[in-house]
């Protein structure tokens, strides 16, 4: 079997409530990762470790922390109790997004604060707190999930556009700053992926979206969460700074 080199790893994943991150957290898990995961969803929390856990031999229990990442404090608390518990962090995934879409002439300045803070300052935060202790073990990953929609742009999405296309830039300057020391800092792009965000998409614009991906079908999280851990294993060690794309061929 191929050695991912993550067994043991620490890892906080956000939004694991979620569909992509729920795949990201299960992908971790198998390879035996020491996986932290959060949600506002306590129960949805709890229901993942209960599945991950039927197979216990697999990896160490994941410690659950339901919080709300835009509460004060919120993404200080994830990193300090991480380092309580494990006295290290090898890996950051920042998956957790709000997605909500509006035309920028009904977009108010309180929607594109809250905007800007889910999507932008709190995965900033995150790897802000993260890097002191990679930097320690000159070693760490930071991988940063961001949308085809902060590359194209899209009807609706202005905030989310830019909210994405900014961590794009950030993560890069990370992969400039701190790729000397150990650390790789990379983006994710998916395309449509079948998660229960991509159903809020209207049907009409979903079909049009299926249509226009090549391989003419949406992208399961699996799809993403292979790469996500691909990008954390020490075979994509001189990978950084890049932002890959999972869309099936869909940006052109
Ligand atoms: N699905 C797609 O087609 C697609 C396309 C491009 C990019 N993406 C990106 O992929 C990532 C995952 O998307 P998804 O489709 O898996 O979405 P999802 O199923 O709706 O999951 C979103 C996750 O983010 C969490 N979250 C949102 N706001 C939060 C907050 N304030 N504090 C803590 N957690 C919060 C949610 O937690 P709770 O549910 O517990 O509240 C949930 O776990 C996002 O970054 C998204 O922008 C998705």
């Amino acid at each position: 079997m191929l050695d991912y080199g993550l067994k043991d790893k620490v890892v906080i994943i956000t939004g694991a409530t979620g569909g992509i991150g729920g795949a990201i957290a299960t992908e971790f898990y198998e390879l035996g990762a020491q996986i932290v995961i959060t949600g506002r969803n306590h129960e949805k929390l709890t229901a993942l470790r209960d599945k991950l856990t039927r197979n216990p031999d697999i990896a160490p229990a994941p410690l659950c922390i339901p919080l709300d990442l835009t509460a004060a404090e919120a993404t200080k608390s994830l990193v300090q109790e991480t380092i309580k518990q494990f006295g290290r962090l090898d890996v950051v995934v920042n998956n957790a997004s709000r997605v909500d879409g509006r035309l920028l002439l009904r977009s108010d300045p309180n929607y594109l604060q809250n905007m800007l803070h889910a999507n932008f300052i709190v995965p900033y935060n995150l790897c802000k707190l993260a890097l002191p202790h990679m930097l320690k073990n000159e070693y760490g990953r930071i991988i940063n999930i961001t949308s085809i929609t902060g590359v194209t742009g899209d009807a609706g999405m202005t905030a989310y556009a830019g909210t994405k296309g900014g961590v794009a830039a950030f993560t890069k300057s990370i992969a400039a700053e701190y790729g000397r020391r150990g650390i790789t800092a990379n983006c994710i792009a998916p395309g449509v992926i079948n998660t229960d965000a991509a159903k809020k998409i209207p049907a009409a614009r979903r079909e049009q979206l299926r249509i226009q991906t090549p391989m003419q079908r949406f992208g399961t999280p699996e799809e993403v969460a292979f790469l996500a851990v691909f990008l954390a294993s020490k075979r994509a060690s001189f990978i950084n700074g890049q932002q890959i794309h999972v869309n099936g061929g869909l940006l052109r």
